[in-house]
């Protein structure tokens, strides 16, 4: 890479995020970290580990939910870090719950988090991307609950089938300025996202803590769990030149669990 490239990253604190931001950082982007202000620490963490490899990174503190703070994590990422490239909303939540024990409120509270922050997102992106003259890259965090719908996650899956609709959508929107959209979709990764699920899945099904975990990664071609560098090597992929005509794709990223 020539020029300096900027990229933002939700969910950047922990977990995928943070191996997203982390790669990026040694493709030699300069990272805008966004996150709930209850994770300022551990993205603060992530902006020193990005300092010590020779890139600037910024916490911006972010609900994603929220349109207002997802335009000022890209206002202030671009005017702190001077530009504006690459967007990943990664940020999402889990939920394990019966389909017929979901609320309204469940719902609510999952697609503002998993949903309405990659159109909150791709909207402010695209207009600083079209203010600075950049052909820009959108890339979604979808899941391999966006390709078959997974039993007890139900308003989860709901949630990752839209994304990559949206993602679909955005790219055949956002082609004739030159921008990019396109998704990733993990497996089983070990983050605090799983140690979640597990613990749930125990209390409905009692298998012991860990076994459910550990069914699911027994059914995984290559054998072993996923890392967020798996995933983060994918995002590199989809946010940098070697993927300038890849559009509107959801990216398996799973270890052989579902094939296409
Ligand atoms: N872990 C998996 O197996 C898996 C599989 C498929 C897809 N995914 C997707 O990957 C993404 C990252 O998941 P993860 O496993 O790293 O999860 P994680 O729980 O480890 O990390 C998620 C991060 O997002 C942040 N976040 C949550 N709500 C937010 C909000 N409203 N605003 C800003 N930040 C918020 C959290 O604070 C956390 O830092 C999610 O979209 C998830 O759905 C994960």
């Amino acid at each position: 890479m020539t020029t300096k490239k900027v990229a933002l990253v939700t969910g950047a604190g922990q977990g995928i995020g943070r191996g997203i931001a982390l790669k990026l950082a040694q493709d030699g982007f300069d990272i805008g970290i966004a996150d709930i202000p209850a994770q300022e620490q551990k993205g603060e963490a992530v902006a020193a580990e990005i300092a010590a490899l020779g890139r600037s990174a910024v916490f911006v503190p972010t609900d994603v939910s929220s349109r207002s703070d997802v335009e000022a994590a890209v206002e202030q990422t671009a005017s702190r870090l001077g530009g504006f490239d690459v967007i990943v909303n990664n940020a999402g939540i889990a939920q394990v719950k019966p389909l017929l024990e979901v609320t309204e409120h469940d719902l609510e509270t999952v697609f503002s988090v998993n949903v309405n922050s990659v159109i909150f997102g791709i909207q402010a992106a695209v207009r600083k991307f079209d203010e600075l003259g950049v052909k820009g890259r959108i890339v979604n965090a979808a899941s391999i609950a966006a390709i078959r719908g997974f039993p007890i996650l139900g308003a989860y899956s709901a949630s990752k089938f839209a994304v990559r609709g949206i993602t679909q959508v955005a790219a055949q929107e956002l082609a004739p300025k030159g921008h990019t959209v396109n998704a990733y979709a993990p497996g089983i990764v070990g983050t605090g996202m799983w140690d979640l699920i597990d613990a749930e899945m125990h209390k409905i099904n009692g298998k012991p803590l860990g076994k459910n975990l550990q069914d699911n990664v027994e059914g995984i071609a290559l054998g072993r769990i996923e890392t967020p560098e798996d995933v983060a090597g994918v995002v590199s992929f989809l946010a940098g030149d070697n993927a300038v005509y890849v559009t509107g794709q959801v990216i398996i990223v799973d270890g052989g669990m579902l094939y296409n």
